[in-house]
């Protein structure tokens, strides 16, 4: 794998106080492409950056003399009390930050009382990424995040997979028919570093490296999806399973979700990743909470950089839980779950 000069990032650095901290600390410690590949979205960056300043229109209305003495955070997900509204999203190829990747974040996720989402392009097997937080949380819960595959015998069995290995639920990831245009994908040749492979989707590192990332994209990705055919093939493959439908932006498809009886949707535009031009996440959440009132639920999905952007999307979306993806990806590149539990007990 590629050598990172990796040095520690403790928590009680003073030079880490908030998520831009961390972003700039992680940066330092990454080469060019895979710092790109995390930091950047697709061709002007439009919606990434409009995810982060649309948060800046926003302000909090407090009310005082209220006893806050007593306090709770917690909320659920997924049938468990967590922590406080925060959860980790599914974020690919984690362990270019550390070796560690994704079972660094189970392990934070579970010390934090928090769920966490996996990505079909996680480094590390699905059952090591859930025992590793199994360990230190019997309690904590995982989603494994899909794509509607060309080859629906590998989707099947990595649904398979997830199921036995503990997943509560599936989020099908529905903004991606074709990979966001990504220039500084194109300009790096960005490809994920020798030794790395993708062991949920069966790939090895040789493998994976005859390709861009996105022509593997779009070798593995169907990009005739549907709601009708997915729907009904997820519920048929996983009974057990909650299905989730990750990347819906407008009220029409929360509708449509409600209307085909998915579990949830994970609103959200990729972190600017995929579809350039379309909304802040956090500017559509209130007609998408709207749209879902009635319904069983909605979850609120967005890059936090301030501990009161959630407080705003908690209010603009009524959102049982978010999540913590900004920091979760920039902490890695830091001291594994060391770093999350840093960036997470100052966002709390
Ligand atoms: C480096 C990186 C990798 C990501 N990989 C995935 C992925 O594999 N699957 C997925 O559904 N989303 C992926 N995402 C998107 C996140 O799950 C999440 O949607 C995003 O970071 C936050 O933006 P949002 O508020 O629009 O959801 C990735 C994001 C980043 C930054």
């Amino acid at each position: 794998m590629a050598e990172q000069n990796l040095t520690t990032l403790q928590p009680s650095d003073a030079r880490i106080l908030c998520i831009p901290d961390l972003e700039k600390a992680g940066s330092e410690k990454l080469e060019r492409s895979a710092r790109e590949f995390y930091n950047s979205g697709s061709t002007d960056q439009v919606t990434l950056h409009s995810n982060n300043l649309a948060f800046q229109k926003y302000r909090l209305r407090p009310r005082v003399l209220r006893p806050v003495s007593a306090v709770s955070t917690s909320t659920s997900c997924f049938g468990r009390e967590i922590a406080f509204p925060l959860c980790i999203s599914p974020a690919g190829i984690q362990a270019i930050a550390h070796p560690d990747g994704e079972l660094a974040t189970s392990r934070a996720c579970a010390v934090k009382g928090v769920n966490m989402a996996v990505s079909t392009f996680a480094t590390h097997p699905v059952e090591d990424i859930r025992a590793a937080g199994v360990e230190r949380d019997p309690g904590i819960k995982h989603a494994m995040q899909m794509y509607t595959m060309r080859d629906r015998a590998l989707q099947r069995r990595i649904i398979e997979r997830a199921q036995g290995a503990g997943c509560t639920a599936i989020f099908l990831t529905a903004d991606s028919p074709v990979l966001g245009v990504r220039y500084n994908e194109w300009r790096n040749d960005f490809r994920t570093p020798i030794g790395l492979g993708f062991p949920n989707l069966d790939m090895s590192s040789e493998y994976i490296r005859t390709k861009s990332h996105e022509d593997g994209f779009t070798t593995m990705n169907d990009p005739d999806h549907s709601w009708e055919r997915e729907v009904a093939w997820l519920r048929e493959v996983a009974p057990k399973m909650e299905i989730w439908v990750k990347g819906v932006l407008t009220a029409e498809d929360v509708k449509e979700a409600v209307r085909w009886g998915v579990d949830g949707v994970v609103v959200s535009n990729h972190g600017g990743r995929q579809l350039d031009g379309v909304p802040a996440t956090i500017d559509v959440l209130a007609e998408c909470a709207e749209a879902a009132k009635g319904s069983r639920g909605s979850f609120g999905q967005m890059g936090h950089w301030r501990d009161f952007d959630g407080f705003i999307e908690m209010s603009c979306g009524d959102a049982p839980e978010d999540d913590m993806n900004a920091s979760s990806r920039m902490s890695m590149a830091g001291e594994d779950e060391v770093s999350v539990n840093c960036v997470s007990k100052r966002t709390k």
